[in-house]
């Protein structure tokens, strides 16, 4: 056979083979907008839909709409849409805007009045013809319809007698990145930025317009794409073209671009000698600015202002006040319709700790109360949901009751700072909910926060919905393959904070895994659970994360938040624990509430458990409304939350061959990663309540470890012992690691349980700056060999890089003697904890 033939035919057996295989391999990159096969049961109901799509109007959002829908339909029904010009004479999906539907003489019978971004899906007829209307009063609104529609079909929805109106319920739903030029993300994990390389806009944006197909398709019309820590040379004039390809790719989605800026820019790149916001030089520099800005990207949205926080400048260097600094910019953006978000994350971090009265939590109210009502019209300040910084349980901020002649956003986070960084699992629409549902009794009628926000509750004409969102260049964009759930989650309550969270987590599973109730409902629950699992096993009854905020953000650090200046203080002595906040007593803070609200927080009675820690200093045998003591609790829900985190492993596993085997291996590997993790956060919080408090669990777990055995412990060959800092993230305060520098080290005991089967735990130190090798013998034989490639962050072993191995099924007897070699690596000195043995589960 020729040569080519045979590739030919090796080609085309290969395609069969691959697919029948693989027809969909999954990498994430599609997020909730796969469109996959619909099955023929489930494709048997959208028979009657009709064959062509018209579109009334001519804009590139229009293009992308009549792309989406007719790619949708081919992805989901393998069925390709006739894309007809005019009204034709048959049935028809008629995209349009209700103006030029007008214009067609299509009239459009009972829609309810439409705000911008708002479609309605009509199914009507049109010249005798059954046809599906997708109209909106914006083309962006015909956009999110085809959305809306396509999201119905995937998830087997009727589409045959619509007439359904779908309202944003407000204007502003942003996403905020945090991206810097050289392509890092502050707080980013999931792999380099989409939009900045090398200290420029990336070369290629493909993935830029991508993700602005995923923010539109959630309702999303807005992203600032840089660090709220700017850089002022985004608004230098030759980086100006840069973000104008940006706001290109941007565009025929409907998403407008913003960009952070630094208020020192007048005098930074702007050749003055002040950035006074009272200086006319300095608001003159603003505005042609953003006159040339406006020249090149006529459709920019505005700028977002971090200032006089966290070693920002700000106003405060010349005495003038935020409403100052924001206006001052509003002004040079108003006559394009531009808007400037200023962050009320605005607060000391070298706060004394030695006087109690200091509270950090004060600072947003104590700052922008008093600047109510002058801040201009197109000015947003933007709220962290809580009054600390995106921790795993806060209150509302009081500062969303404290404007009512302001607009206001409140910021949330998808990037999971402070709640596992992806690593873990921790679904947050329920923590959000908790927080936008929060009734601030700011009027007569309730108040919660979603309303405030809306503008609803004070008449406000702008204002809405940030999440900071970090994606990156890893190919599922956020790195977890069940993290995207948090960003689907943002934009739909950005849309419809009434949807629950059930709701929410149901239609992205479905969307993200396809429509087998196993796979929905077990997916949906594990979402569900993760919030409360994460609490349980780090930040208790309000105290904060408990993780290390002076560093990663992310392993335990009890001690880390107190005395220094960053204010993140639990006040954690032996007596007691918790953050006097009290008008009585305390900080003062609990008075920045509305009454009723600051008569529930002020009493301990009225105050709920998950929150006691914010607001009170007790004992640590306080009784909560539980019946247990604080430090009972501390020590029960680590405890629990531990042990859930394990039972997640297994609900996934339930799921084997029921979805497809790269995410199913992928998320596997994670949450057994997280199971192992959890122990270490349990052990360090645990530990340290328990040395602090000198009260011992009453149920005797802490301190106690059935089949562990410390390294230290071991017959060392090369190893040595050194003691973990902090001491509560190792067991029993060391670990070993091979002296430098030593080619190969071991540790070996002996085994002295029955015989059986038994699975081991090899805890270990994972750090970023080396790749060591690790191998468990039992006698001779190798049983097991790893290498620590992760990429956690951490250049020591702590708490952070802290890692879990599990080797499964291993035959053990008497006597057998068990070792770990480990191989160092770079700084990494192959670092080993402890080894735990358990018989194997039935
Ligand atoms: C957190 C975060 C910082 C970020 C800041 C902000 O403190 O750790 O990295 O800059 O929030 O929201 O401005």
């Amino acid at each position: 056979m020729p040569r080519f033939r045979s590739l030919a035919f090796c080609g085309a057996f290969l395609f069969l083979a691959l697919a029948a295989k693989c027809a969909r391999a999954e990498n994430g990159s599609e997020a909730w907008l796969r469109y996959a096969p619909l099955d023929q049961q489930a494709a048997q109901k959208y028979s009657a839909l009709p064959a062509s799509v018209v579109v009334l109007g001519d804009s590139p959002v229009l293009d992308s709409a009549k792309a989406e829908l007719i790619r949708g339909i081919r992805g989901m029904l393998g069925r390709t849409l006739r894309d007809n010009k005019s009204l034709p004479q048959e049935k028809a999906i008629i995209l349009g805007t209700l103006s030029t539907l007008q214009s067609a003489a299509l009239q459009i019978s009972g829609s309810a009045p439409l705000r911008e971004d708002g479609f309605l899906l009509s199914s009507q007829q049109v010249h005798g013809f059954d046809c599906l209307i997708v109209t909106a009063t914006n083309d962006r609104g015909v956009l999110y319809g085809v959305f809306a529609l396509l999201s119905k079909i995937a998830r087997n929805e009727n589409v045959s007698a619509l007439h359904e109106t779908q309202q944003p319920s407000a204007p502003i739903r942003w996403a905020d990145e945090w991206d810097n030029l050289d392509g890092r993300i502050e707080r980013g994990y999931a792999g380099p930025s989409i939009f900045f390389e090398n200290g420029s806009i990336r070369a290629d944006l493909t993935r830029a317009g991508e993700y602005a197909r995923l923010l539109a398709s959630i309702g999303i019309n807005g992203c600032a794409i840089n660090n709220v820590n700017a850089n002022p040379r985004v608004l230098e004039d030759s980086f100006l073209p840069q973000l104008a390809r940006v706001a290109d790719v941007f565009r025929p989605w409907g998403v407008q671009l913003s960009i952070s800026v630094d208020f020192s820019s007048p005098k930074v790149i702007g050749g003055l000698d002040t950035f006074d916001p009272a200086d006319p030089r300095v608001a003159e520099w603003w505005s042609k600015k953003v006159d040339e800005i406006y020249r090149q990207i006529p459709d920019f949205a505005g700028f977002v202002v971090k200032a006089d926080s966290e070693g920002r400048l700000g106003p405060a260097t010349y005495g003038r006040t935020p409403a100052d600094a924001a206006n001052v910019i509003a002004r040079a953006l108003a006559p394009h319709h531009g808007i400037v978000f200023y962050r009320a994350f605005d607060y000391n971090h070298h706060l004394d700790w030695r006087n109690p009265k200091n509270d950090r939590a004060r600072a947003a109210y104590d700052i922008f109360h008093p600047l109510d009502g002058k801040f201009d019209d197109n000015v947003i300040v933007q709220i962290k949901y809580g009054p600390i910084d995106f921790q795993v349980r806060e209150p509302a901020s009081p500062l969303f009751s404290g404007l009512e002649k302001t607009n206001e956003a409140i910021e949330l986070q998808v990037t999971q700072e402070y709640t596992g960084q992806q690593r873990h699992l921790c679904f947050l629409p329920p923590m959000w909910k908790e927080t936008l549902d929060f009734d601030m009794h700011a009027g007569e009628h309730p108040t919660p926060v979603k309303d405030i926000v809306a503008g609803k509750t004070f008449h406000r004409p702008l204002g809405g919905f940030v999440a900071v969102v970090n994606v990156g260049m890893d190919t599922n964009w956020l790195a977890h393959p069940l993290a995207m759930a948090n960003l689907y989650g943002f934009g739909r309550l950005a849309w419809n904070p009434d949807l629950s969270s059930k709701e929410i987590a149901e239609e992205w599973t479905r969307l993200s895994f396809g429509n087998n109730p196993l796979v929905a409902r077990t997916i949906t629950q594990i979402l569900l659970e993760s919030w409360p699992i994460y609490e349980s096993y780090t930040g208790p009854l309000g105290a904060g994360t408990l993780t290390d905020i002076l560093g990663s953000h992310y392993g335990p650090g009890v001690e880390s938040s107190e005395r220094n200046g960053w204010g993140q203080w639990h006040r954690a002595d032996h007596e007691g624990i918790g953050m006097d906040r009290t008008a009585a007593t305390g900080t003062g803070y609990i008075d920045q509430y509305r009454p009723p609200v600051a008569k529930m927080y002020e009493s301990l009675t009225t105050t709920p458990d998950d929150l006691l820690l914010f607001f009170h200093h007790v004992p640590y045998t306080y009784v909560l409304h539980s019946g247990k003591t604080v430090i009972q609790h501390i020590y029960d829900s680590h405890y629990a939350g531990a042990q859930a985190a394990a039972n997640l492993v297994q609900q996934w596993e339930s799921l084997k061959g029921h979805v497809d085997d790269e995410r199913y291996a992928d998320v596997l590997n994670r949450l057994e990663y997280q199971a192992g993790h959890a122990i270490v956060w349990r052990d360090a919080v645990c530990t340290w309540f328990f040395h602090i408090s000198g009260i011992p669990d009453q149920q005797g777990r802490v301190g106690h470890y059935p089949g562990r055995i410390e390294a230290e412990a071991m017959q060392l060959q090369g190893y040595v012992p050194f003691d973990v800092v902090p001491p509560e993230d190792a067991s029993g305060g060391k670990a070993i690691e091979c002296a430098a520098p030593a080619q190969k080290c071991s540790a070996a005991f002996s085994f002295d349980g029955a015989a059986g089967w038994y699975e081991l735990d090899v805890e270990y130190f994972d750090q970023n700056n080396g790749k060591s090798k690790f191998r468990v013998l039992i006698g001779d034989q190798a049983v097991d060999e790893w290498v620590a490639d992760d990429n956690l962050p951490a250049t020591k072993s702590n708490g952070d890089s802290s890692t879990r191995r599990r080797i499964t099924e291993l035959a053990l007897r008497p006597g057998d003697k068990i070792s770990i070699e480990g191989v160092p690596d770079g700084e990494e000195r192959a670092a080993v904890d402890y080894i735990e043995i358990h018989p194997s589960p039935k």
